[in-house]
């Protein structure tokens, strides 16, 4: 294990990119703290697609066995949420949710959203002093927007969302403490109850939004429970909005720190598909996922064992010199940007339509109303690794 690796100190957290570099030239695959560590591009995008790897290992393996711990009655309400969701899930159910879902949130449904995505940001835009915080005004208000037209949650109720879907998150960072996960608990609980009682009402009174769609959603008779259903709607504002944010906060600080990119951007605004795949390489929202090993197996010289964990390293995969150049480099018209930040197999990003048409358009509709950006205080990051993000972003602007 290199002594430079730890995921826990504030330098790192504020900057991983130099660790990474070294990971890249002296270990790639190596042992820290009870689990594998990956970060080559190559190692990620085969891994991730190997089906001796899985989210999901109690299947087969008894929980305490691998170190999980066991369950507690009082979590029940976070548990449901794992319990029915794709993404802890592994083949055949995995396969028959994501196809289901898929039913319901196609292309057609994403693009739908193109014009009300531009109206979510020149209203949040026309709200804005000349000194305004970006996340807070801009990235964290138009993801949640989105989803809950998305879901069809009512208005007067779309407040309870980012609280709710903060607070279930967190338990996804390294060693949450007990009271993150009273807060995801609780927040699980509100959350489940809510979505209980609205989708029965869709049920009865089917309207056009994925609520409803996924209430109804059938192939070859299989369908949807109603705890799946919430799970899934659950997932998609976790995993849709955090995310979705820090992608623009963090492309925005990248895009700002290299003044000619945004000069080149902002006289040219045909390039923001390019800039907005750069943004999402060079500093990704997520940096780490992990899979269980579900049966022992050699690869590259490491032996994997039954029961052992390998989280990967997204953000170092994204800037490994053999597949990047110049990785860390910030390069707008990069060409070709085969970046892992949706990750590959079967687990790649159900969203990542959603993602990039939100992200387009709010980079497209800032530029093009606030060509005159500029830092008014060096931003901070969260102090958390897994999803990386600024605590928050102060900028001016003007026309
Ligand atoms: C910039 C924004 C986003 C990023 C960087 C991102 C990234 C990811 C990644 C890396 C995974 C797979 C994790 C793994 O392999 O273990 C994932 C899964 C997923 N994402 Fe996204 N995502 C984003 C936005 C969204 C949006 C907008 C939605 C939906 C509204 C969404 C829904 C999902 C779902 C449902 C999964 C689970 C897929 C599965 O397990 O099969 N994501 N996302």
């Amino acid at each position: 294990m290199p002594a430079y690796f730890d995921p826990a100190q504030p330098d790192f957290i504020a900057n991983p990119y130099p660790t990474f570099k070294k990971l890249h030239q002296d270990t790639p695959i190596f042992w820290h703290d009870g689990m594998w560590f990956v970060s080559s591009h190559h190692d990620l995008t085969t891994l991730l697609r190997d089906r001796r790897l899985g989210r999901q290992i109690t299947h087969i393996v008894d929980p305490a066995a691998v170190g999980i711990p066991p369950r507690h009655p009082a979590n029940a309400a976070f548990d449901m949420l794992s319990d029915n969701s794709m993404f802890d899930k592994e083949p055949p159910e995995h396969t028959r949710i994501k196809i289901l879902v898929h039913k319901v949130f196609t292309p057609r449904r994403v693009e739908q959203l193109r014009d009300k995505i531009a109206v979510i940001c020149n209203h949040l835009i026309d709200d804005m002093d000349s000194e305004f915080d970006l996340l807070e005004e801009y990235a964290v208000p138009l993801p949640v927007m989105v989803i809950a037209e998305l879901l069809g949650i009512p208005e007067a109720d779309r407040g309870k969302l980012r609280p709710w879907s903060a607070a279930i998150v967190r338990m996804y960072e390294l060693n949450p403490s007990e009271d993150t996960a009273q807060k995801a608990v609780q927040a699980a609980s509100e959350f489940t109850e809510y979505l209980r009682t609205l989708s029965r009402q869709r049920r009865v009174n089917q309207q056009d939004d994925l609520i409803s769609g996924l209430a109804a959603v059938e192939d070859g008779g299989q369908t949807l429970s109603e705890d799946e259903l919430i799970a899934t709607c659950i997932l998609l504002l976790n995993a849709g909005h955090e995310a979705t944010v820090n992608a623009l906060g963090n492309g925005m600080l990248a895009l700002l720190k290299h003044s000619e990119q945004y000069i080149m951007l902002r006289k040219n605004l045909d390039l923001v598909p390019g800039a907005m795949e750069e943004m999402l390489r060079y500093d990704s929202p997520l940096q780490m996922f992990r899979r269980w090993v579900l049966e022992d197996f050699a690869y590259n010289g490491v032996q994997f064992k039954l029961g052992q964990e390998i989280a990967f390293l997204f953000g170092a995969a994204n800037h490994d010199p053999a597949v990047f150049d110049r990785p860390d480099a910030f390069d707008i018209t990069r060409n070709p940007n085969p970046h892992i930040t949706f990750s590959v197999g079967i687990h790649y990003c159900l969203g990542a339509p959603l993602a990039r048409l939100e992200l387009q358009i709010a980079l497209h509709t800032l530029l093009q109303r606030l060509p005159n950006l500029e830092i008014v205080e060096a931003p901070e990051f969260h102090p958390a690794f897994v999803i990386r993000g600024l605590k928050s972003f102060r900028l001016r602007g003007s026309g």
